[in-house]
């Protein structure tokens, strides 16, 4: 096996080189072979100082999380981060790509810190359910400051190198070439320059009154996590003991959050995130290219997905039925992209050139160049079917033409373009620009690299991308229908949908389901089961409140009332008339009201998503239980740090 740790000395300069693909993770191999690198560069006497740098597309981008199961192996990152820090000859650490967890880590053990311009930084620990373990909740705070240290590490967010400069956290930002910047540096400045080792140094006290209310946002934002709230006890400590025993705790923390629940399931799911999206059908198939993306349809989901498209550099053609709906669609995308800008998202020419991407028509004709096509057009078979029947004259044959249906079963809307092969589902989440999920629905006569061109897309876009069969609602809108349904059943049954949706949010949702109906609109699914009602199963439980509801104009917060009451209380207040609807469709039924704990509604919720999921999986329609986990976590605010429900089923 060939050495992921080179050196390399050359002119007095020492070059200790990681080479550990994909993401040069901290293996054991790479752990040992830094290890080594101190004393033989501490040793060797032509060597006055030591460059540390990366192959490959990213700096360290962390521990190697695959060994977080297995018991540790020396030697330990704390104690070769120690070495480091402790070296005689200043080490240079050379950032380019991400420098995360671990690798960020041993970038603080360095005395000094250089970084490409398109380099960024991060403690992600905390996404894991972890914590920094090998000393970035003691050096950092001694770097930047303990409030900045806290808002990195208890967010888990990356910075730009630009705000790792500002802060302090890298010592410069070298333009051209990093290696031979660095390797200047080393020559040029960093004997002469006193840097102190950060375990050396004092930190800062903070503000008090900030530091309390920044501290009462981390743990109100944690909503159920427990890692933020370990990384506060972390740079707690950093502020009141000696260096060496915050270090001292910060292992312990560590090494109790590795074993935590919660660590499995983040661990599980950021696995899960990355196996979900390959098929083994399309190893090796080439995706069609894109360039040119049609969208027909500027409603909000229509306009969403113009955006996540230009936002990603691609041109858009936007089609709606006249021109003042696409006025009004193109307005909404402009207003989008004004928000991005405004956000410091994109800059002022980026915006304009995405301005620039984007053209708008009436006529079908306007798509006749474009590579891929998605409609987003009212949920009704006839009107998609029509559409797909103009797109077949409208595009070229190679054109690949998705459906961005929630529900409805697109073998059937494939039917009316003489090539099905080219069709497939391509389902977004609202809004299309933020939510992360994108399920690629895979009617039978897909073609393989039509499908390719799919995820091909997800990826363009940043998006997560699950493969999902053709059913009603495919993985995550028919898990969703099941527990709603068997929500409304716990109404009958003695709860009330305020209790529902405290369950839930206690659970670690942001939102409980009845919120979350009120929210979207209470006529869609109205106007679905009104079209399911003929094909309903005679024997079936139906629970007719939400129906009443849609009778009074009860349609959720755009009608100022749906299952609350939002006329006094814009956050949604519970409404005496909507129990009242309630406790008599219970008596109707002759069903004797019994109230429901919160772990008995959250028992029945989780329940019924994990027996629709074993189904969903027995038809084949998702591919492996990990694949239901990323859905429910990344397009139904199912809790990130409780892994899904599939996950905890096989907990139980
Ligand atoms: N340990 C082990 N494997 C890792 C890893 C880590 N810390 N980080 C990434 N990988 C693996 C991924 O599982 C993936 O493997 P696969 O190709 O077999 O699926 C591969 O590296 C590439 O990762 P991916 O996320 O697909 O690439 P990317 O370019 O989109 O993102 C990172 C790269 C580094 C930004 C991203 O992987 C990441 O955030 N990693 C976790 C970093 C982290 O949390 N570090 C702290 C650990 S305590």
């Amino acid at each position: 096996m060939t050495q992921p740790v080179t050196i390399s000395t050359q002119g007095g300069i020492a070059t200790v080189t990681i080479d550990n693909p994909p993401v040069n993770a901290l293996s054991q191999a790479v752990r040992q072979g830094l290890a080594d690198a101190v004393p033989q560069t501490e040793a060797d006497a032509d060597v006055r100082a030591v460059v540390l740098l990366c192959a490959g597309r990213t700096f360290i981008a962390g521990a190697d999380v695959r060994e977080f199961g297995q018991t540790p192996q020396k030697p330990h990152l704390p104690d070769v981060i120690d070495m480091i820090e402790g070296a005689t000859k200043p080490w240079i650490a050379a950032l380019h790509g991400t420098a995360l967890g671990g690798g960020l880590e041993v970038a603080l053990g360095c005395r000094f810190r250089l970084a490409d311009p398109s380099a960024r930084l991060g403690l992600p620990e905390v996404n894991l359910g972890l914590i920094p373990g090998a000393g970035g909740t003691v050096r950092l705070p001694r770097l930047v400051g303990a409030s900045a240290a806290l808002e990195m590490i208890a967010g888990g967010k990356m910075v730009s190198a630009d705000k790792a400069l500002a802060m302090g956290l890298v010592d410069r930002i070298v333009d051209g070439d990093l290696t031979q910047a660095a390797l200047e540096f080393a020559k040029a400045e960093a004997l002469d320059k006193v840097a102190t080792p950060l375990m050396a140094r004092d930190v800062a006290q903070p503000d008090s009154d900030k530091w309390e209310a920044q501290k009462a946002a981390i743990a109100k934002r944690a909503r159920g996590q427990n890692s933020p709230l370990a990384a506060i006890t972390a740079l707690e400590n950093a502020l009141a003991l000696p260096a060496d025993q915050a270090l001292a705790k910060e292992r312990e923390l560590f090494f109790q959050l590795k074993d935590d629940p919660q660590s499995l399931a983040l661990r599980h799911i950021f696995f899960a995130e990355r196996s979900a999206g390959k098929m083994p059908c399309l190893k090796g198939v080439k995706p069609r290219p894109f360039d040119e993306i049609g969208v027909i349809g500027g409603g909000t989901m229509g306009a969403g997905i113009v955006a996540a498209c230009l936002l990603a550099g691609l041109r858009v053609v936007m089609l709606e039925r006249d021109d003042d709906s696409l006025g009004a669609g193109q307005e909404r995308v402009q207003i989008t992209l004004a928000q991005s800008h405004k956000r410091g998202l994109i800059d002022a020419d980026t915006l304009m050139r995405m301005q620039g991407n984007f053209s708008g028509a009436t006529d079908y004709a306007a798509l006749g160049n474009a590579d891929l096509v998605i409609e987003a057009v009212f949920e009704d078979m006839a009107v998609k079917k029509d559409v797909f029947t103009r797109l077949d004259v409208a595009t070229r044959p190679d054109a690949v033409l998705a459906t961005n249906t929630s529900y409805l079963d697109i073998a059937e809307i494939a039917g009316a373009v003489a090539d099905p092969s080219r069709v497939l589902g391509l389902h977004f989440f609202s809004p299309a620009y933020i939510m992360k999920l994108l399920e690629i629905v895979h009617p039978p006569k897909v073609a393989d690299d039509v499908l390719a061109t799919g995820f091909a897309l997800a990826k363009r876009l940043g998006k997560i991308a699950v493969p999902a069969g053709v059913c009603d609602g495919f993985i995550g809108n028919r898990i969703m229908s099941a527990y709603r349904r068997e929500c409304d059943y716990m109404l009958e049954d003695g709860a009330l949908p305020q209790d529902v949706d405290a369950a839930m949010r206690d659970f670690g949702f942001a939102m409980g389901i009845f919120a979350m109906q009120d929210m979207a609109g209470l006529d869609i699914a109205w106007a679905m089961r009104k079209r399911q009602a003929a094909t309903r199963p005679a024997d079936m439980r139906y629970v007719d409140i939400p129906d009443q509801l849609c009778e009074m104009g009860r349609f959720g917060r755009k009608t100022g009332a749906g299952w609350y009451d939002y006329s006094s209380d814009p956050k949604g207040a519970p409404d005496p008339l909507v129990e009242g609807i309630i406790t008599k469709a219970s008596a109707d039924k002759g069903i004797t009201r019994q109230p429901l704990s919160a772990d008995e509604i959250m028992g029945r919720i989780i329940a019924v998503m994990q027996s629709e999921g074993r189904k969903i999986l027995d038809e084949g329609i998702a591919q492996s239980p990990e694949a239901i986990d990323v859905v429910m976590v990344n397009g139904y605010g199912f809790p990130r740090w409780r892994g899904g429900p599939m996950f905890m089923a096989g907990m139980e």
